[in-house]
């Protein structure tokens, strides 16, 4: 059996991401792929009662705090998730991943990027996703998205500050990764965006 691919969406909160995650599993299906969509942090019942700790406004959470407990949860999806469902041939679409803890807990939170790494390689080893879809936007663009929808959490009450840190450790990540990690325009309009993805998916993985 083959093993499935591994894809994830990254993007400041307001970036686009989870408008994309709503079509990519059928356009996978379309071509053959059996799909399992999940989310991070989060993805198992630990992961998801982790998420309402880690998203929790009234939480004040030392920076090596917030790290620990997304890599805490990371660990859990990685071995009950993630890895049996790749093993069996699924493909795993996750909705963020490692690249959102360098981004928020260094970035945002101000962690050393060094503590973050070292947690990457003792959770996941040498692992990485084959595809990681970089929905990249102004801190400004992101915050005016999700104003507009939703009550924010945790990480979405944070300034616009925190939002341009955060935006530059996924660019710097995405320098680091360049092949599987993908800048994607995403203040463009939704239709062109979209193109964009599917071609980028179809390019790299089938
Ligand atoms: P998000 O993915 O934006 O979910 P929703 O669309 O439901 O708001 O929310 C998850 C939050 O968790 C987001 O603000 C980023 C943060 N986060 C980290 O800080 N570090 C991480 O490693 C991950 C996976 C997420």
């Amino acid at each position: 059996m083959p093993r499935g691919k591994f894809i994830t969406l990254e993007g400041i909160d307001g970036a686009g991401k989870s408008t994309h995650l709503s079509w990519i599993p059928a356009f996978l299906e379309a071509r053959g792929a059996r799909v399992r969509l999940t989310r991070e942090p989060g993805g198992t019942s630990l992961g998801e009662a982790l998420r309402s700790l880690l998203l929790d406004k009234t939480q004040h959470l030392h920076a090596d705090t917030e790290a620990l407990l997304m890599f805490a949860a990371r660990r859990e999806h990685l071995d009950k998730v993630i890895l049996p469902a790749l093993n069996a041939g699924e493909w795993v679409v996750c909705d963020r991943f490692t690249d959102a803890s360098f981004a928020y807990q260094s970035g945002g939170s101000g962690l050393a990027w060094e503590r973050v790494a070292a947690l990457e390689s003792w959770v996941q080893g040498a692992l990485q996703p084959d595809l990681t879809l970089y929905f990249d936007v102004p801190a400004a663009v992101g915050k005016a998205r999700t104003q507009a929808v939703r009550e924010s959490d945790r990480f979405e009450q944070e300034g616009h500050a925190f939002f341009e840190n955060v935006r530059a450790a996924y660019l710097r990540r995405a320098r680091e990764s360049a092949g599987r990690m993908i800048v994607i325009d995403g203040s463009l309009k939704l239709d062109s965006v979209k193109n964009s993805v599917e071609t980028i998916i179809l390019n790299s993985c089938f």
